[in-house]
């Protein structure tokens, strides 16, 4: 970063571009009623800065692409595996890398193995897949959040710890037997991208390491999560960003990871754990539906692609933009009088519909609405992660979730500042007009993970 100046620039210049699309209002309404008001359902063609998610929606480097073409397409032991293991081991120093499509792939392996009907799995706070296959398994998937991650306006440096007496008290209550992991999420997603303090992680792992439970990480965005250790935690100021997420991984016994958000990468994932028992299980589910171990699904040029963006990510340069440009938008929106959880996510800006539509009843979806009102006003998709994402229990009954938030994530490396300042204008357009907005009805619902294909109605 040039010193002396003021400006966080992105530290990058731009090599290919790809064109966005302008619609009109009209279009946009049409599109709305075709796609059952679901944000999913629309095409991207159809959106003009899309924010629905950070995952696999991120520019890679040109490192990365040349990266790609050395890919060895080799079905057993191709060396784009074994350069993908070194950059895993390298950060996370785990005995076993076992490579995935993406990271709900390690989920559902991790958990079909470890896990049992009755178990109960601690997490900071539960993502929508984690928890749906911890659910899969006929197990609880308990969110233990300190109390503070659930209130979107306290500040606090590491909002998504794990309520460390609460993680206790749910072993002695359901029995060290029925608690076959720990997970922490870092950042904490669902919690707002709120980062998770080394202190935290460290008490979590003297918890499990007197009961004996295994603490595995979902590690989506540890670089993100490193970062924030180093701006707020003490004793990390001066440490390399590398050498503070390695500390991170050498504190659990696993990890399951997305490639798709700090692994800069399109596409991808690992589960990758130190017990040599559970991970000759895992490596046989991984053959029955993703594939060989040394691809686990992935092509070989993907396997390069994260091997060289795991290495990328934890540029302090990239990871000082990366946060800085997040916590731009936050000021911009905030400036407005807009609610947003607060301090800013590490990829992410999260309205509090809660607060900025307030006459609308949780379970006709406060989030919900909003988003789609981005939309509406200004071809902005962002995501809803309230009621409708999480208010549906295992038994079918509804219950509002404790936040109505909407996520604006921001992909990596691929939107500039004007596009960040148009997306606050076009949601203070939306806040002049919020009582007028209106909540919706569900006409339409899958099994589980109603979110993505759920059809609404206004009410
Ligand atoms: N864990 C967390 C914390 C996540 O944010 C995600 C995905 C996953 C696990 C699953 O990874 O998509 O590769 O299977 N989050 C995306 C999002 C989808 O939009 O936040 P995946």
């Amino acid at each position: 970063m040039p010193l002396g100046f003021r400006t966080i620039i992105e530290p990058f210049r731009i090599k290919s571009v790809e064109p966005i699309r302008f619609t009109t209002p009209e279009y946009r309404e049409r599109a709305l009623h075709g796609a059952g008001y679901n944000l999913f359902g629309l095409h991207s063609s159809d959106v003009l800065i899309d924010l629905l998610t950070d995952s696999g929606t991120g520019a890679m480097s040109a490192e990365q692409w040349g990266g790609m073409m050395r890919g060895d397409e080799s079905y057993a032991g191709s060396p784009s595996f074994f350069r993908f293991e070194d950059a895993v081991r390298d950060l996370t120093s785990f005995t076993h890398v076992i490579p995935t499509h993406q990271g709900r792939a390690a989920e559902r392996i991790l958990f079909a193995e470890a896990v049992t009907e009755g178990d109960v799995v601690p997490n900071n706070t539960h993502f929508d897949t984690t928890r749906a296959n911890v659910e899969h398994e006929r197990a609880e998937a308990r969110d233990l959040v300190i109390s503070v991650g659930k209130d979107p306006s306290a500040e606090h440096p590491f909002k998504g710890s794990m309520d460390v007496d609460a993680l206790e008290a749910s072993i002695a209550e359901v029995g060290r037997d029925r608690v076959p992991l720990v997970m922490v999420t870092v950042t904490n997603n669902s919690g707002g991208g709120q980062p998770v303090s080394m202190e935290n992680l460290r008490a979590v792992r003297a918890v499990c390491d007197d009961h004996g439970i295994p603490l595995f990480l979902d590690a989506c965005r540890f670089a993100e999560n490193a970062w924030f250790i180093k701006q707020r935690e003490e004793g990390y100021a001066r440490k390399p960003a590398i050498d503070i997420a390695r500390e991170m991984f050498s504190l659990a016994d696993g990890a399951t990871f997305s490639a798709k958000k700090d692994g800069l990468s399109n596409i991808g994932g690992f589960l990758a754990m130190n017990d040599d028992d559970l991970a000759a299980r895992c490596r046989a589910n991984l053959i029955l539906t993703e594939g060989f171990p040394t691809y686990g699904g992935l092509a070989g040029y993907s396997l390069e692609a994260v091997a060289i963006g795991l290495r990328e990510v934890l540029d302090e340069d990239y990871l000082r933009y990366r946060v800085r440009s997040v916590e731009y938008l936050w000021e911009r929106v905030t400036a407005t009088g807009i609610p947003c959880v607060s301090p800013p996510g590490g990829h992410a800006v999260y309205l509090d519909a809660k607060a900025f539509l307030p006459h609308i009843e949780p379970l006709q979806y406060p989030a919900h609405a909003l988003a789609i009102e981005l939309y509406r006003a200004g071809g902005v998709r962002g995501v809803e992660i309230g009621s409708v994402m999480f208010g549906r229990r295992p038994d079918g009954t509804e219950e509002p979730a404790a936040m109505e938030l909407v996520r604006l994530a921001i992909p990596r490396r691929v939107y500039t500042q004007s596009h960040i300042d148009y997306v606050a204008e076009v949601i203070a357009r939306v806040a002049e007009r919020a009582a007028d907005v209106r909540g919706y009805r569900i006409v339409e619902q899958g099994p589980w993970l109603r979110h993505f294909t759920a059809r609404f109605e206004p009410v």
